[in-house]
């Protein structure tokens, strides 16, 4: 594997991931940087069939003449001819016209249409797998009630100390839908507090880690699938080091993050003016992060 030089860009942190032994890229149209993913890729010499590779539809493009031509742009960005997963980034369609975020009420509330065009994607072997991001059980449903050839094989959502979900996580055990647990750390904002909890203090002592490795060592044994991001190098090794808990160890843990009043990290609700999770109250201290 040849070093790339550069220490502050995507390639550099996706190349010592790749090194480390991550083999999951969680990408997105939406994050701008396709392109730098599909060079650090394409230069890591790690095969492409080794690395499970997700990109996200953005909201402009739920329409179903606008699938195709976001997922090929996807595609040639990233340099492959296929992906291992692709994920209706949020239940929310925006027009594809002049105005920016115009939501497409119809399309948001019946997601079935764009639905459909990602099973042809399945079909036509550009994907292999499809599935959804930041679906509340009610969206979940509402999409399912449709006659889908494929269901929904993962949801991508928030997962943390914050907002752990226990419910959502519950019932897509039920139904047979993978959850992957985005912000994990309690996102950049918090990540510090996070780390600071007494009870993940006292078993990361307890057991020689480290609060992130509690943390994600949680996630794993939640049956989550856990997506770390950081671009500092030592982190990106710390975070690859997963330990089985002691069941003590975690059940301390899970009644920690449950017992008190859930907030999330992430909600345009208010920016978009939707209200994605049918919270009845927007909490004041909520930016509009995505
Ligand atoms: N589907 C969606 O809508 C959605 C939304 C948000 C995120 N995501 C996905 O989820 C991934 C992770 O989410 P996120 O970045 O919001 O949250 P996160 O992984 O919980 O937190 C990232 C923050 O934690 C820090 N950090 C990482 N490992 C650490 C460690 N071992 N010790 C101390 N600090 C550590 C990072 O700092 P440094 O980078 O400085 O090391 C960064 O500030 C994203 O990359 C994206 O792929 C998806």
């Amino acid at each position: 594997m040849q070093k790339i030089e550069h220490c502050c860009d995507v390639s550099y942190y996706l190349q010592t991931a790749l090194e480390e032994g991550y083999r999951h890229i969680d990408g997105a149209w939406n994050y701008g940087n396709e392109a730098e993913v599909g060079q650090a890729i394409s230069e890591s010499g790690v095969p492409r069939k080794e690395i499970w590779l997700t990109s996200k539809l953005w909201n402009s493009f739920h329409a179903p003449q606008d699938v195709e031509p976001a997922l090929d742009e996807s595609l040639s960005r990233l340099r492959t001819d296929y992906l291992d997963l692709y994920l209706i980034h949020w239940p929310v369609a925006f027009r594809n016209g002049e105005k920016e975020n115009e939501v497409d009420w119809e399309l948001t509330e019946n997601p079935y249409p764009t639905w459909k065009r990602l099973e042809e994607m399945v079909d036509k072997g550009k994907v292999r797998n499809i599935g959804i991001s930041n679906f509340d059980i009610r969206r979940i449903q509402n999409l399912t009630a449709n006659p889908l050839k494929i269901k929904p094989y993962v949801n991508q959502v928030e997962l943390n100390y914050w907002n752990p979900q226990p419910e959502l996580l519950n019932w897509c055990k039920d139904n047979g839908i993978l959850l992957e647990a985005y912000s994990p750390l309690g996102g950049a904002d918090r990540v510090r507090e996070t780390l600071a909890i007494p009870e993940v203090q006292d078993i990361a002592k307890e057991l020689g880690i480290t609060p992130a490795q509690v943390y994600i060592s949680w996630h794993v044994q939640r049956g989550t699938v856990a997506l770390p991001k950081s671009v500092t190098p030592s982190r990106i090794k710390e975070n690859f080091q997963v330990t089985a808990l002691p069941d003590e160890a975690f059940q301390k843990l899970e009644k920690a993050a449950t017992s008190h009043r859930p907030s999330k990290n992430v909600d345009p609700s208010k920016g978009w003016g939707v209200d994605i999770w049918g919270w009845i109250e927007f909490d004041e201290d909520m930016g509009n992060v995505m």
